[in-house]
């Protein structure tokens, strides 16, 4: 299997040092951005301006996660921007087949997101449509929560299903995600690992992200 990957989560970072947080990830994969729209989840971060600024800055690329309404209208702009990849939530979108299509048009990874209370069975049709697959293991919205350990299973049910198909998709956890956690992710089948307070409220951030690079190794 591949190197797992970090992404670490700048909603944990100093949002008005945004510059300076972004150096201190250098060593990671991919930087996480968390796009909230106070609709879709219950809290609010920002928009198409600020992610253009991160795009500008970030020495790694850009994995986006809209936790928006309506990413029908909006995903695509994101990757415009030049993100990596953008994420968008099963759960919001109209015409996730289209929407995914005009993603790789444009010439960023198509990701699709589900919250825990959604399955992932529902995405097995269109699998071939993306990149990258988001199980959730906190409910969207906030930085810090604990992980849920009961997604693994519905984890493993997707991971056994890519494997079957000899999928190239990319598996992604997000939530919880930490030194006592990764590995149960990493042996549930996921290979990219999104780290939001892990790695931000470590005294030591590239340290903090070879650490969990090794531990969802093993
Ligand atoms: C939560 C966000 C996550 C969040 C993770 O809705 O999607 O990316 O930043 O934060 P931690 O790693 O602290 O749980
Ligand atoms: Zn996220």
């Amino acid at each position: 299997a591949d190197t797992p990957r970090i992404n670490p989560s700048i909603l944990a970072a100093d949002f008005v040092n945004m510059q300076a947080e972004l150096a201190r990830i250098a060593t990671a994969d991919f930087v996480h951005v968390d796009v909230m729209d106070n609709h879709f989840v219950p809290n609010l971060t920002f928009g198409p301006q600020m992610v253009e600024r991160i795009q500008a800055t970030s020495p790694v690329p850009l994995d986006v996660h809209l936790m928006i309404d309506d990413p029908d209208r909006w995903a695509p702009g994101y990757a415009e921007i030049g993100a990596a990849s953008v994420t968008f939530h099963l759960e919001a979108a109209t015409e996730p087949v289209a929407l995914a299509r005009r993603l790789r048009a444009i010439g960023a990874r198509a990701g699709v997101a589900v919250k825990p209370g959604t399955d992932v069975e529902s995405l097995f049709e269109v699998l071939d449509e993306f990149d990258q697959i988001l199980v959730m293991t906190v409910e969207p919205g906030f930085g810090g929560q604990g992980f849920m350990a009961d997604m693994m299973p519905k984890l493993a049910r997707l991971s056994a299903e890519t494997r079957r198909r000899g999928s190239q998709v990319w598996l992604q956890v997000d939530g919880g995600i930490s030194g006592s956690t990764i590995a149960q992710a990493a042996e549930a089948g996921a290979d990219t690992f999104v780290a939001g307070s892990a790695v931000f409220g470590a005294e030591d951030p590239a340290q903090a992200i070879n650490a969990l690079r090794s531990q969802a190794a093993h």
